[in-house]
């Protein structure tokens, strides 16, 4: 599988993301790879616990430092390691918002850990490129400052995945489930 290099995401996705999703203190924001800890920083500043995933150990220090800079340090968990080998649901406290901007190969084999590890009602953001199996509840078009066309995908675990069309082997009424999980959230989404 191809290593997803550090390419960070532009201001206008962290900040329709902090704005549409509500980030606030009660978010515990996920980045799977979180590079410099760029888009953590902006949704920490709204108040959330920055989770950061991230491979590569010079990008673990680069993050830890940034927050540092901004004052934010105890609102950020870095784990320097390969996500594929994190169990999810191990994390605490657990994540509300998962962000992730990898490669298409990366996504599709995250996928099924996402839909077992994260908490039914856990928001997935990716930036570009879109999980394959799973489907959008929001899919945001977006021109960054180089011009560049940018797509942002919202999912939400339970709703999106087939964990949401199937329980214990038969169909389930996707409205009901929809109302569970809004009830559970207790978040308006703002999906301008
Ligand atoms: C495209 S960059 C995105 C960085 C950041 N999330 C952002 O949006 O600015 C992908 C990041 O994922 C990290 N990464 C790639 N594969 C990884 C893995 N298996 N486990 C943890 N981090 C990984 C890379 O080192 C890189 O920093």
């Amino acid at each position: 599988m191809s290593v997803v290099p550090w390419i960070p995401s532009p201001k206008i996705v962290i900040e329709y993301l902090r704005h549409a999703l509500g980030v606030s203190s009660r978010d515990v924001v996920l980045d799977l790879g979180c590079g410099d800890g760029r888009v953590l920083l902006e949704f920490a500043k709204s108040g959330a616990i920055a989770i950061c995933i991230e491979i590569n150990k010079t990008l673990c220090n680069v993050t830890e430092v940034i927050f540092a800079i901004h004052g934010l340090k105890d609102r950020l968990k870095i784990i320097c390691n390969d996500f594929f080998k994190v169990r999810l649901s191990e994390i605490m406290p657990k994540p509300t918002i998962v962000y992730a901007y990898l490669y298409p190969s990366i996504l599709e084999a995250l996928a099924e850990k996402l839909e077992a590890e994260l908490d039914f009602c856990t928001i997935i953001a990716s930036l570009d490129f879109p999980i394959r199996s799973w489907s959008p509840i929001y899919v945001k078009h977006l021109i960054d400052e180089n011009d560049h066309n940018r797509i942002v995908w919202i999912y939400v675990n339970g709703i999106s995945n087939p964990k949401a069309r199937l329980l214990k082997g038969n169909v389930i009424d996707i409205n009901k489930c929809i109302q569970a999980c809004i009830e559970k959230c207790k978040r308006e989404l703002y999906l301008y």
